[in-house]
């Protein structure tokens, strides 16, 4: 079930003249890195991630049904209680996109309230977080439309909605760790939607995300920006053999539990990735000299006590440190007394994996 026909809302609604849907979703973290996409959100290479836990964010959307159909979209949106009409724009864009597959949202208003739980500007990506709640927003009124529809339909479309939101939305809706993408790896796998990896070896559903926040101000060059440079750039279509390889290599590693094998892995698509940026045209730098230090850092830590830390970047500054659970002290009192100075104001999130969005 994986054809865009599929995703289209057919059945005739069950009205409700209102309707108040509240969820949250958590932001995930990139194993092996989407980078380049084609239209309308179609990854140029599969990827895989761990879905974070305490990183989320959380959406209320008030749907009233409107005595006709409309022409547009009816929506306003907050943040943080406070009205966002800057953020419209995003929001107007994504409905606009998933419009043929939810007709029965253009018999709705929406008023839509939403938070996070990491700090405002922290630098932490809330794209994929945004997308996956206002998504579990809509599917949670279109099963209340549809009630016969099936839980793993339901999963399905609303990380297929997600992705028309922000690509890597679609990893946000399940956890512990999901691809998103065809391979062959993965028999389940679309470019359409994220699927949950199975049968990963126990070690990986308890590990641990440390965000470190080196800059926490707006990034210099959009990732959507980022993704269009791909086209054209000299090494695309080498960067995706690459992460195709990788998405394989890194399957087996999660089944396998070789935790060194992933530390080598996990620090190589995020060179990768940053090196794409850096050879770009035009070409740039999200890294700052403290993103420098602390890899360093890591390096050497990882050198001295032979304890496995990989670091990893999304399109950003800021360094996310992934370790196994039983070192978690030790490995938080190395952030705490070796890291945290190449933080802005010290400030770090500790966060591990969890299981995808939630119904509140
Ligand atoms: O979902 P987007 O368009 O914000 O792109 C995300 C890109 C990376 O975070 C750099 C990689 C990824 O796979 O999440």
């Amino acid at each position: 079930m994986s054809d865009l026909n599929s995703f289209i809302f057919k059945n005739s609604p069950k009205w409700l003249d209102n309707y108040t849907a509240h969820w949250s979703a958590p932001s995930n973290i990139a194993l092996v890195k989407y980078w380049g996409k084609q239209d309308p959100q179609i990854p140029k290479n599969p990827s895989v991630s761990f879905t974070l836990d305490k990183c989320r964010t959380h959406t209320k959307v008030y749907f009233q049904k409107q005595p006709h159909p409309q022409e547009s979209f009816l929506f306003e949106i907050s943040f943080d209680g406070i009205p966002k009409p800057e953020f419209k724009p995003k929001v107007q864009s994504f409905l606009n996109r998933i419009k043929d597959y939810v007709p029965y949202l253009m018999h709705y208003s929406l008023y839509i309230e939403t938070s996070n739980t990491f700090p405002h500007s922290s630098g932490i990506a809330s794209s994929a977080s945004a997308m996956g709640a206002l998504a579990a927003c809509i599917m949670d009124l279109e099963v209340q439309l549809d009630p016969l529809q099936t839980p793993s339909y339901t999963t399905q479309k609303t990380s297929f909605l997600a992705r028309l939101g922000s690509g890597s939305a679609a990893r946000s809706i399940q956890g512990p760790i999901v691809g998103w993408g065809q391979h062959a790896k993965t028999p389940s796998s679309s470019d359409l939607f994220g699927v949950k990896i199975e049968n990963t070896h126990p070690v990986f559903s308890r590990f641990c995300d440390s965000v470190l926040l080196v800059d926490k101000g707006q990034k210099a060059v959009s990732s959507t920006l980022g993704h269009n440079l791909m086209q054209g750039h000299p090494f695309a279509s080498t960067r995706f053999e690459q992460a195709r390889g990788h998405y394989g290599q890194l399957i087996d590693i999660l089944k396998n539990g070789d935790i060194e094998s992933f530390v080598q892995l996990v620090e190589k698509e995020a060179l990768s990735l940053h090196a794409m940026m850096l050879t770009s045209e035009p070409q740039y730098v999200l890294m700052q000299p403290n993103t420098l230090h602390i890899i360093q850092s890591v390096w050497e830590y990882r050198k001295k006590t032979g304890r496995q830390v990989a670091f990893t970047l999304d399109a950003g500054a800021n360094v996310h440190l992934l370790y196994p659970n039983d070192i978690k002290e030790l490995v938080q009192s190395f952030i705490e007394n070796d890291l945290s100075s190449f933080c802005q104001n010290g400030a770090y999130i500790h966060d591990q994996v969890g299981t995808g969005i939630k119904k509140m």
